[in-house]
Order: structure tokens, then sequence, then C-alpha cells
């Protein structure tokens, strides 16, 4: 099967390294296009995956666009819709991996008859987005797209609650390879020497910079935990959210936390970072789509605190592979932080736990089959 895969980010978010492992299968007969220029080309690159860049414009549609916005925005949409239909012909399918590339992948799927999959990350809720973009995307999943792959049943709920098709949908979880997750013990000791990190308890948020991520409750939350617990916030302001920046160093200024907070900025070498933690926290504001940090902590042995919301409760149970706490509680997550720096061998034990679970049921492996043969019962008959 040829699959033309579209998604609006020149950026690697979760959706986008999500996406390369779904696309690495098909890449000898298929395409990415991106619709931005930027390091996830790049990457796409290095794992031998084509891929096209098709504009060079930003599109103006933002996650609270209005109305009138949406309509404006669709005059810069029509020469990429052009370009995607024209693609499109050499491909059998088309599978749009974030919301604006299902705007351009529904409209083009209907020109140039190609059945549309819509992998789904988002939780399509008014927390996240502005009615506007909720109504465009949901009527233009349920008229175009033969199959809705949600990232989770969070996602999937989210999706029907806002009047999606349930019949489309199918939930599948994002797959890793848990040997990435592998690290030599000599170079954590390392790399923890060289971030000056000797003798402390290393909490991690590794999420880019953005209010819903909610890095300000971790650091609320280490102002009431004792003097040797340091934060590691690894991720960058990848969607210019810059403001968010100023006010994080201003609360920890407030709070005189300047030498116990580290910005790493974005990183490629996840696994060493996460190895080099006590314990990694997810902070979300807002319900998590999925959460692949949560799961990746879990691969590299390390204990895992996420806000209890969306699909976070699907990928931790409380006390047995991981910790949940009520989303915004800074004292919660405190007193969390706080046992896992007394308790370390119950820490140790279920952090194991958690490693073992996690290996086996998000093996990418796995998950790619559950892609192939989701893909292949809906579309290869006609390709034959
Ligand atoms: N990540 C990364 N470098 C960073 C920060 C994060 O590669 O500096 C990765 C992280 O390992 C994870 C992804 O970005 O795989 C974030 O995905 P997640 O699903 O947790 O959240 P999203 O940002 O997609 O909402
Ligand atoms: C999105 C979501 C995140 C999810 C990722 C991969 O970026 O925000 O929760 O893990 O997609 O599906």
């Amino acid at each position: 099967m040829k699959i033309l895969f579209l998604d609006q980010s020149g950026k690697p978010g979760g959706a986008e390294l999500c996406l390369i492992d779904i696309a690495k299968p098909y890449r000898d007969r298929s395409l990415v296009c991106l619709f931005a220029d930027g390091s996830f080309k790049t990457l796409l690159q290095q794992h031998q995956i084509p891929v096209e860049v098709l504009t060079h414009q930003s599109i103006a549609v933002r996650k609270h666009s209005s109305l009138f916005q949406a309509f404006s925005s669709l005059g810069q949409l029509t020469p990429l819709i052009a370009k995607v239909v024209q693609k499109a012909m050499a491909y059998d399918v088309i599978y749009a991996n974030t919301q604006k590339a299902l705007v351009v992948g529904a409209i083009a799927s209907l020109i140039a008859r190609r059945p549309l999959v819509y992998h789904l990350h988002d939780i399509l809720s008014s927390e996240h987005f502005s009615q506007t973009n909720l109504r465009v995307a949901i009527n233009l999943a349920n008229r175009c797209a033969a199959l809705v792959i949600a990232n989770s049943h969070a996602s999937q709920q989210a999706f029907i609650q806002a009047g999606g098709r349930p019949e489309l949908t199918r939930v599948i979880y994002n797959g890793f390879d848990p040997k990435l997750y592998q690290t030599c013990a000599s170079d954590i000791t390392k790399l923890r020497q060289h971030l000056g990190l000797e003798g402390k308890f290393v909490v991690g948020q590794f999420s880019r910079l953005s209010p819903w991520k909610g890095q300000h409750i971790l650091i609320d939350a280490i102002a009431q935990c004792p003097e040797k617990v340091t934060v590691m916030l690894v991720g960058d302001a990848l969607f210019g959210e810059q403001d968010y920046v100023k006010q994080l160093h201003q609360q920890i200024t407030q709070l005189n936390l300047q030498h116990r907070v580290k910005f790493l900025g974005f990183r490629s070498d996840i696994p060493q970072l996460m190895t080099a933690c006590n314990l990694v926290a997810h902070t979300s504001i807002a319900p998590e789509p999925f959460g692949r940090v949560i799961v990746e902590a879990m691969l590299c042995g390390k204990p895992v605190v996420a806000a209890k919301a969306g699909g976070a409760v699907e990928l931790v149970e409380h006390g047995v592979n991981g910790f949940l706490t009520t989303p915004q509680a800074p004292q919660e997550l405190a007193q969390i932080i706080n046992s896992c720096l007394q308790e370390t061998a119950k820490t140790t034990t279920l952090a194991n736990h958690a490693r073992d679970m996690a290996s086996q049921r998000f093996d990418v492996t796995i998950i790619n089959q559950q892609i192939a043969q989701l893909l292949s019962s809906k579309f290869e008959s006609n390709y034959c």
C-alpha cells in the first residue's frame, strides 16, 4: 500500500515522533509531506523516510481560531490543497497526522478520490481548541475519513463526545523500541557529573515549554521539597510560547529556586537524560491525549508521576507502575516527590515493574502490526 502522509509541523512534537515509527515500514513506497520546514524534515531524512516540504508559508489557523480566521485562511490553503491532490494521484491512501493536515487532506481526498485516514493525536475538547476548530475537525473527519486512529481511549471518547462518528474510530497507542531506552551506566554517571547533578535528587520534566504542559506546577512543588531536590526541564518553546518561558523564570526567581532548576532546551538524548533522573514528572494541566514521555520514563526504568487525566490514566496505575496526582495540585506532587525520596527501594521495584510492562504493551513491532492489519483490512482489497 502506498501512503501519502501529511503533517503540518516542521518541528518534532510527540505526534511527529510517532509518525516516524508509523511511516518507517512504508518508506520504500510512501512520502511524508510537511507544511513547514525544520528539524522534523531532517529527522525523517535520517530515518531514510522520503519527505517533501510543500509550503514555506506558515498557515494562519491557530488552536483557538475563530470562524472568520478559519475562512480567511482557506485562500492560503488552496494552493496547498492543489499540491496535495497532485501528489495523492500516485498514492493509495492519504494519512493526515495533525489537524491542519486533516483540513487539507480531507478536501484533497474528495478531489483525488483517495481514502483518508486521520490519526487523532489530540483531545478534541474546548480545553484545547476553539469551537470553530472543533466543528471543522469533527465535520471533516465525519464526512471524509474512512478511519480515525485515536492515540488513546481518552482521545477517542472526546472525539465521539464532540460529535464524531464512533464507528470510524480505533484506538492504537504509540509504539516504542525498548532497546533505544537501554543506556550505559558509566555514560549516565558522566552525564550527571557534566550537568552538576551529583548528590541531587533529580526530578525531570520532558515536555515542550507550554502553559498546558504545566512546568509551573513542578516548580511550585519543589519549593515544598528538601533542598537536594532539583528540577531538570528538558524541552523548548516549540510553538512560540516565549511569554510562558519568561513567566517560568520569574516564578523561579520569586521562589528563590535559581540554583535548583535547570533549563536544558530541546535535546535528542532523552533516554540518557531520563535515566539520569531519580523521578520523571508529567504535569499537564489539561488532559494529556497520550503522553509519550510517561511511557519513555517507564522504559528507562525510572519512576514516573503523571497528572491524573486523559490518556495518562490509561498508562499509569497508581502505586503499581507509577503515581498519579490531581492536575494542578503542586502540594500533592510534592508529597509524591518526598515519598520517592524516602522510599527508594519500594520506588525502584515499582519502576522495574513498569519497565517490564511498558516493554510489552507498547512494543513498536506489535503496534506497527496493529496499524498494518487495520490499514490492509480497510483498504487493501481495493488495490490488489
Ligand atoms: N522530546 C524530545 N526532546 C525534548 C523534549 C521532548 O525529543 O527536548 C520528546 C519526548 O521524548 C517525547 C516527545 O518529545 O517523545 C513529546 O511527546 P509527548 O507525547 O509527551 O507530548 P507532546 O509534546 O506531543 O504533547
Ligand atoms: C500529541 C499529544 C500527546 C501524544 C502525542 C503522540 O502530541 O499531545 O499527548 O502523546 O501526540 O500521540
